[in-house]
């Protein structure tokens, strides 16, 4: 019997580790101040609260497995497809995680209208609007068939029944945090309501073999449990990112037990949900100035694709004493790293310059790719001087200001020539493994002082 000492727990809402007292720091994942208190999950009835997986209760071989019905699920939607690691695998559970408003709740019912017009039966259960309100979403989004279900629940138990009676290959869960179970006491949202939760939905999905998305609100004032907690207990974990006041997204694997991890797909909201942006290149670069100075366009793998992104920067002479740095859309470290090594190799006097460095398109790269681009833009609006329209560039750059080799050279400078570039400055040691490409001027550089003979 749990004594009136031990009935509440504490529980870090980062990474779900648990303690009997409260506690500063995180002993599992080092983060200050997240510890918050919750009643202890009710087991003296005797019920077990915390669900456990199991199908047969004996081992089995490997061949005993059948796997016929493992073939994916195709969502309709290409860029969802392609993050997946090629559909929905059967039985899986996803976890859609990103800020509100950015547009999780329309991607996942635009799934599900594309699989209910294939008569693929499909759940969307929602705990945050009424079914008037996800008719109005879905009035915006086209024709819907028969074979989709609908419900508006946040009771768990009885979700547990509904799918078990219903049976839909593919269910929506949206969103985890109003999600409750009544023999857990604590608050819908909290890190033991989103964990047993996740955990109930975790036996459904392997079970019953119903393909399951969860959406998970991120927070960021720590009220709420963080979908942090869920990470580890998910299958696959996709985030929606992107400017709010922009129109595009992207969805970015973060982890995958059935894919790669660095895939990413573009969207972009219009009036009528959200739409595919089939080539994110050419939509990174619109509207780039015509002779600025710097602005240089560089190469990025995400995944299997390259993408062209623009890189700004905006070097000026610090009118305070301490000169001001900004990175957005990169690692800010990154930048005031590439900075000094600017100064010392180049004996560029940037010591009193603020400078701001952004990636066009509100696009996150972090890619060690991207340095030989971030340091051309810098020199350019450094020395005032615009490149050449038709350059692009790209190179990992060293403390000593040599420029690195790459991974895929020749699939980037396809991508630049596609777009219509003309010249690639690549780094020189790489220039052997991409021969020669019809209509594209390759510059090989061996440092940041190579490079800088070309401004
Ligand atoms: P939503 O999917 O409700 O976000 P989330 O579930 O992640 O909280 O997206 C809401 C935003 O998308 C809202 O600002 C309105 C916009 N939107 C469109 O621009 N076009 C549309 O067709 C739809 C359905 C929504
Ligand atoms: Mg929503």
């Amino acid at each position: 019997m749990a004594s009136k000492k031990s009935s509440t727990v504490f529980y870090c809402q980062e990474c779900g580790y648990e303690s009997a007292k409260w506690q500063g720091q995180c002993p599992g994942c080092k983060s200050w101040n997240t510890f918050v208190e919750e009643p202890v999950k009710m087991t003296s009835s005797g019920k077990k609260v915390s669900a456990s997986f199991r199908e047969t209760g004996r081992p089995v071989t490997l061949s005993q497995i059948d796997l016929k019905e493992e073939a994916r699920i195709k969502t309709g939607i290409a860029e969802l497809d392609r993050v997946l690691g090629g559909g929905i695998v059967a039985g899986s559970l996803t976890l859609v995680g990103g800020d509100p408003g950015i547009g999780k709740s329309t991607l996942l019912l635009q799934v599900c209208r594309n699989l209910a017009l294939r008569q693929i039966p499909v759940l969307y259960i929602s705990g945050e609007e009424s079914l008037r309100q996800i008719k109005m979403r879905a009035e915006r989004l086209g024709e819907f068939t028969e074979s989709l279900s609908l419900l508006c629940e946040t009771n768990l138990d009885l979700i547990e029944n509904t799918m078990r009676a219903v049976k839909p290959k593919v269910a929506v869960i949206d969103s985890i945090q109003t999600m409750h179970r009544e023999e857990v006491g604590a608050a819908p949202g909290s890190v033991s309501q989103v964990r047993e939760s996740t955990n109930v939905l975790m036996q459904l999905a392997k079970v019953e073999g119903i393909s399951i998305f969860i959406v998970g609100h991120v927070t960021k004032e720590g009220t709420v449990a963080g979908p942090r907690v869920l990470e580890h207990m998910v299958d696959t974990v996709l985030y929606f990112e992107g400017d709010r006041h922009a129109s595009y997204r992207i969805l970015r694997g973060v982890k995958n037990r059935f894919g790669a991890t660095d895939e990413i797909g573009v969207f972009e909201m219009c009036a009528s949900g959200l739409s595919e942006v089939a080539n994110p290149s050419e939509y990174m670069l619109t509207g780039r100035p015509q002779g600025a100075s710097g602005s240089v366009v560089t190469c990025s793998m995400e995944g299997t694709r390259p993408i062209l992104v623009e890189i700004q920067a905006l070097v000026c002479t610090t009118n305070f004493g301490y000169p001001r740095r900004q990175a957005t859309g990169t690692d800010f470290n990154r930048v005031n790293l590439l900075m000094a090594v600017l100064e010392k190799r180049l004996g560029l006097q940037l010591g009193n310059c603020d400078a701001y460095v952004n990636i066009a398109g509100g696009i996150r790269i972090t890619e060690p790719a991207m340095d030989l681009g971030i340091a051309l833009a810098v020199i350019s609006s450094f020395r005032n001087l615009p490149l050449d329209e038709g350059l692009i560039g790209f190179g990992e750059i060293g403390l000593s200001g040599e420029v690195r080799a790459v991974s895929q050279v020749k699939q980037r400078v396809l991508e630049a020539k596609k777009l219509g570039f003309t010249s690639c400055m690549v780094p020189q040691v790489c220039l052997k493994d991409v021969g020669k490409v019809e209509g594209v001027k390759l510059i090989g550089v061996k440092g940041v002082a190579d490079a800088m003979q070309y401004l």
